[in-house]
């Protein structure tokens, strides 16, 4: 199905919009339900198509997945059966949750099949941490055509020490530890909110684990994890997305939901720019705090650092501070891909291999153009794109609502992978737009 919106920018974006759980926290905590035999309830649950992945698969398990009340699922996984080959046919590629079911199906049956991930084309995005940690607890892998298969007699306890602090493979030593036999020390793990979020499920549901300061998660295994009521997180990626958008369009938005603790670095870049925010118990509004945006120099990382995911939307407002930005990407090796539309809408950006003086570059000399120069103000005008991926789609959403003149943005039903309700929510900031599926 061919899918496209057509809008009209150059409007400042005026209004509310209420954030739902975080993308990257609601499906993680479904698979957590997996590890108990009794009902676990999770609020907040965005329809988007993580979810609805998860939910399909834990369905063909045998497990029920119920929808209580409207964004309320109940995920009963009383008498599940392992996934085959056949379950994963029309899953293969499309979601990188899927390796984290490792854990509850190596516990529960002793065999783990994960199909190929997807995800955005963001880099190589591979997943021999998660290989080498669960080959520590236990487990043995054969790579397979099209996925690969994890057996274990039984998970035990051990000390893994990841290269890099990966949220996925925090995850999946947290996932796989909580009902392995003794103590599992992580070591340089990830801190990232939505992997606190999980362990707050995972604690109500009877796990043990304690996280320190120095990036060390010490996971108690426990024979038996039971049920749960769990509100996840509110989505702090589509906040700052938000945010980009009031401060690009001169406009004025309230992010009902969105919660200040896990923005906090992106709220400081956000002043240092000109960007102003008020924080209420129920949300935060963000403006244009000064008629002229500052330039700045920024660099991704992990928590608490600026969030990778923060980059696309941050780089697109930065088109409209007076001045060179320069933008650092070292989270992952492709992350600039779509740099190249932006400028065919008016933008200056230049893209460079190495990183800025005085930063110590992750990728080293491989050719990856991981450093942005952002020259600006620039006008944007509107043109037909194509969303290549998840964040740099809403980013070229972003900079469509900047731009005068009318925008075609195609391939749109990506972004649905993300955002919910997205053309609702533009409609309800009066954007005009239309959708259209043909
Ligand atoms: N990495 C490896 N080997 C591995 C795992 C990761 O080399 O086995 C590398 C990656 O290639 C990357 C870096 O480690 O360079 C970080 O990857 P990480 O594992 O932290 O990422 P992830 O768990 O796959 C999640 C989010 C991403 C988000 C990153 C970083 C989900 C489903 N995805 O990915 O979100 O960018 O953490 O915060 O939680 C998005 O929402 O659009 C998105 C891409």
């Amino acid at each position: 199905m061919r899918d496209y919106i057509r809008l009209r920018g150059g409007k400042p974006l005026v209004g509310e919009i209420a954030l739902r759980g975080a993308k990257n926290t609601v499906p993680k905590t479904m698979v957590a339900a997996l590890l108990s035999d009794e009902p676990v309830i999770i609020r907040d649950v965005p329809k988007i198509e993580d979810v609805e992945i998860i939910a399909r698969l834990i369905a063909r398990m045998g497990g029920q997945v119920e929808e209580i009340r409207p964004g309320t699922l109940q995920i009963t996984a009383k008498n599940i059966r392992a996934l085959d080959r056949g379950d994963l046919e029309d899953i293969t590629g499309r979601s990188r949750i899927p390796i984290l079911l490792c854990g509850p199906l190596l516990h529960r049956f002793g065999r783990a099949l994960v199909p190929k991930l997807g995800g955005c084309n963001i880099g190589p995005r591979p997943v021999d941490f998660h290989v080498k940690a669960l080959r520590e607890l236990g487990a043995t892998y054969d790579e397979e055509r099209g996925g690969g298969l994890f057996t274990a007699k039984r998970l035990r306890g051990g000390t893994v020490i990841l290269e890099y602090p990966s949220v996925g493979a925090t995850e999946q030593v947290i996932l796989s530890a909580v009902l392995s036999d003794g103590v599992t020390e992580l070591h340089n793990a990830a801190v990232e909110p939505e992997i606190m979020d999980l362990i707050a499920l995972l604690q109500k549901m009877g796990a043990i684990i304690s996280v320190d300061m120095d990036r060390r998660i010490i996971i108690e295994g426990v024979k038996k994890l039971g049920g749960a009521v769990h509100s996840s997180m509110p989505d702090r990626i589509e906040a700052a997305s938000w945010a980009c958008a009031a401060i690009g369009t001169n406009g004025r938005i309230f992010v009902r939901g969105a919660e200040q603790l896990p923005i906090t670095t992106f709220l400081n870049k956000f002043r240092q720019i000109g960007g102003g925010f008020d924080i209420t118990r129920d949300g935060i509004t963000f403006y244009r705090a000064q008629p002229k945006l500052l330039p700045i120099t920024i660099e991704t990382d992990v928590h608490p650092g600026f969030m990778t995911d923060w980059q696309q939307p941050f780089t697109v407002a930065l088109t409209q501070a007076d001045g060179r930005s320069v933008v650092h990407e070292t989270v992952y090796e492709s992350r600039f891909g779509y740099i190249e539309e932006l400028n065919k809408m008016g933008a200056t950006i230049s893209l460079y291999e190495e990183a800025p003086a005085n930063i110590k570059s992750r990728f080293g000399k491989r050719n990856y153009r991981q450093s942005a120069i952002i020259k600006g103000p620039t006008k944007l005008r509107g043109r037909e794109i194509t969303v290549p991926d998840l964040r740099a789609g809403f980013s070229y959403v972003v900079a469509t609502l900047i731009a005068a003149g009318e925008s075609t943005v195609k391939n749109f039903s990506v972004l649905q992978r993300g955002y919910e309700h997205l053309v609702a929510k533009l409609q309800s900031l009066e954007v005009e737009i239309v959708e259209v599926k043909t």
